[in-house]
C-alpha cells in the first residue's frame, strides 16, 4: 500500500456496517424544511438550520467549515475544507445544494408529511430526499470514513453547498464569477450528483446536460379589461396577438420553426449515437408513467437522442383574461428552449425575441422579462476521469455503468467548468421516477448505501489518478 492513497476495502467494511446509522443521520437533514422555492410563508429558520446543520457534520469530521454570505439577502454557502488543507495542492470539489423545493404541488397529493422523513419499502419519502439532500449527503458520509480511518489524499478536499439551486443560484454564480473558486486551483474536478442514473439498478455517467434559455412575455391591450359587447372588434385583443404569435413556433414534423434556431448544432458522433442506441428504452413505459397515448418529436431521432441531445422549445405557460366576456388587459406566456453544445443561448434568446416581435402587428406593446440562459455541459468521454468514475461506480455499485446525457440544465455546472478549466463528474444517485419538485418525492435507501461506497471509491480512483499525473 502507498503512503498516501485509501484502504479502500476497510472503508467499504466501514460504510456497509454504519448503514442504518447513516440513514438516521439523513432523516434529521431531512427533517429541516429547507424551502428556497415554491413557499408562501418566511422559510429562512429551516434554511439556516439546515447550513447550521451541515456545518455541524464537517465540524465532526474535522473539516475547517465555514458559512459564507455572498450578499446579506442570500442563503449561506457552506464551505469545508479537508483536514490538512494545503493550497499547494489541488483540489477536488463536491457540490451539493441543502434547500429544497416547496411541498404545494399539490399539497393534498403528498401520501406522508413531506418532512417527517418516512421509510417505506426501501424508499425514504420527503421532499429533498433525493433532490439533493440524500445524495449529497452520500458524499459526506464517504468523506468522514474515509478520513476517520486515517487515510491521507494527495488532494484537498472542498464541499460547496448552496441553499439556493431551486431559485436561482444567485450567491454561488455571484461566489464563482468573482473568483471564489481560485484558492483552490488547480481543481482535478468537480463532483455533482444531481443528477439521475439511468435506472434502477443502472448506475451512470451523464456526459451532457443541455443549456436553457428561459424567457417570460407580456402582451398588452387596453388599460384594463374592459367588456367585449362594448368594445369587441375595434381593441386588439391580448390573448389573440400572443396566440397568433406563439402557434407554429413548433412544425408538424417536431422542429422547431425559429429562423436560424439549429445554428451550430452538430450531429451526434457515431460513438453516442451507437452507445446510446444500446440502451433499453420502452416506450410503452414512458407513456404510461406520463399518462399519455404516445411520444411526439422528431422521429428521424430516437426517444434518447430526443431527451438528451436535441434541442426543445416548450411553452411553459400561458394565461390571460378571466372565464367572462371580457378583452382583457394583458397576456402572459413563459417559454424555455432546452440547448446542445454548441448553440450560443445568448443567439438563441435574441432570435427567439425577435422572431415573436416579428409575428405580432407593429403598434402591439410587448415586454419580454425574468429572462435568463445558460450553456450546455458536454464531457470528453475520452477525458482521463472518466475511467477512474466509472472504476468508482462499478467498484460501489457491483454495477458496469453506462454513459448517458440529459435533458435538465445545471447552469452552475457550466460556472463551475469554465472557472476551474476541469471537468464536472455527473454521477446521479437518484430516479427519473424519484418524484422531484412534485409530491411523494422519494431517495431509495439501497442507492443511498451504493453511493456512499461510490464517493469513497472515487476518492480513491481519483488519488491513484492523481498520483499517476505527477
Ligand atoms: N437537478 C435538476 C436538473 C436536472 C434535471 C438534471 C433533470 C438532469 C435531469 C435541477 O434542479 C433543475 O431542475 N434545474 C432547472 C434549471 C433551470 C431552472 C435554469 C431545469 O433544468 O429546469
Ligand atoms: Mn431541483
Amino acid at each position: 500500500m502507498r503512503e498516501e492513497g485509501i484502504a479502500l476495502e476497510k472503508a467499504l467494511l466501514c460504510i456497509d456496517e454504519q448503514q442504518r446509522t447513516y440513514i438516521e443521520q439523513l432523516k434529521s437533514f431531512i427533517r429541516i424544511p429547507s424551502v428556497s422555492a415554491g413557499a408562501d410563508e418566511d422559510t429562512s429558520d429551516g434554511l439556516a438550520q439546515a447550513a447550521d446543520f451541515l456545518v455541524g457534520q464537517f465540524d465532526q469530521m474535522g473539516f475547517e467549515v465555514e458559512k459564507v454570505q455572498v450578499r446579506a439577502a442570500t442563503n449561506p454557502l457552506v464551505v469545508a475544507r479537508s483536514p490538512a488543507f494545503s493550497p499547494h495542492q489541488p483540489t477536488v470539489l463536491i457540490y451539493g445544494h441543502y434547500d429544497v423545493q416547496g411541498v404545494d404541488n399539490p399539497r393534498s397529493a403528498w401520501e406522508v408529511d413531506p418532512f417527517a422523513a418516512e421509510e417505506r419499502d426501501g424508499f425514504l419519502i420527503a421532499r429533498g430526499a433525493s433532490d439533493n439532500k440524500g445524495p449529497c449527503f452520500a458524499h459526506l458520509k464517504a468523506a468522514e470514513v474515509v478520513f476517520a480511518n486515517g487515510n491521507q489524499l494527495p488532494f484537498n478536499l472542498v464541499f460547496l453547498i448552496e441553499g439556493e439551486e431551486e431559485c436561482g443560484s444567485a450567491a454561488l454564480s455571484q461566489f464563482v464569477a468573482e473568483g471564489g473558486l481560485d484558492e483552490f486551483a488547480p481543481v482535478l474536478c468537480t463532483v455533482i450528483s444531481d443528477t439521475s442514473m439511468y435506472g434502477p439498478d443502472q448506475p451512470s455517467l451523464t456526459v451532457g446536460l443541455r443549456g436553457i434559455v428561459y424567457t417570460e412575455v407580456e402582451v398588452f391591450g387596453p388599460v384594463q379589461d374592459v367588456h367585449s359587447g362594448l368594445f369587441g372588434g375595434i381593441v386588439h385583443n391580448p390573448n389573440q396577438l400572443l396566440v397568433n404569435a406563439l402557434a407554429g413556433l413548433i412544425n408538424a414534423e417536431g422542429s422547431i420553426a425559429v429562423p436560424g434556431f439549429y445554428e451550430g448544432v452538430q450531429p451526434l458522433s457515431a460513438r453516442e449515437k451507437s452507445l446510446y442506441a444500446a440502451l433499453a428504452v420502452d416506450e410503452e413505459a414512458y407513456c404510461r408513467t406520463l399518462g399519455v397515448t404516445s411520444l411526439v418529436g422528431e422521429q428521424e431521432y430516437p426517444i434518447l437522442e430526443r431527451r438528451w441531445t436535441r434541442p426543445t422549445l416548450d411553452i411553459n405557460l400561458l394565461s390571460g383574461g378571466s372565464p367572462r366576456t371580457v378583452i382583457p388587459a394583458v397576456a402572459r406566456a413563459a417559454i424555455s428552449c432546452r440547448l446542445v453544445p454548441d448553440q450560443d443561448p445568448e443567439h438563441i434568446q435574441a432570435t427567439l425575441e425577435g422572431h415573436i416581435r416579428s409575428r405580432l402587428p407593429a403598434a402591439t406593446r410587448v415586454e419580454f422579462k425574468n429572462q435568463h440562459c445558460s450553456l450546455a455541459y458536454y464531457l470528453d468521454l475520452d477525458h482521463p476521469l472518466v475511467k477512474p468514475a466509472l472504476a468508482a461506480m462499478r467498484k460501489g455499485f457491483g454495477i458496469e455503468p453506462v454513459f448517458t446525457r440529459e435533458g435538465g440544465s445545471i447552469p452552475i455546472v457550466v460556472d463551475f467548468a469554465a472557472a476551474t478549466g476541469a471537468p464536472v463528474l455527473l454521477i446521479g444517485l437518484g430516479q427519473i421516477t424519484d418524484n422531484w419538485h412534485g409530491p411523494n418525492e422519494r431517495f431509495s435507501m439501497r442507492d443511498f448505501h451504493r453511493g456512499i461506497r461510490t464517493s469513497a471509491a472515487l476518492l480513491c480512483e481519483l488519488a491513484r489518478a492523481s498520483q499517476r499525473a505527477t
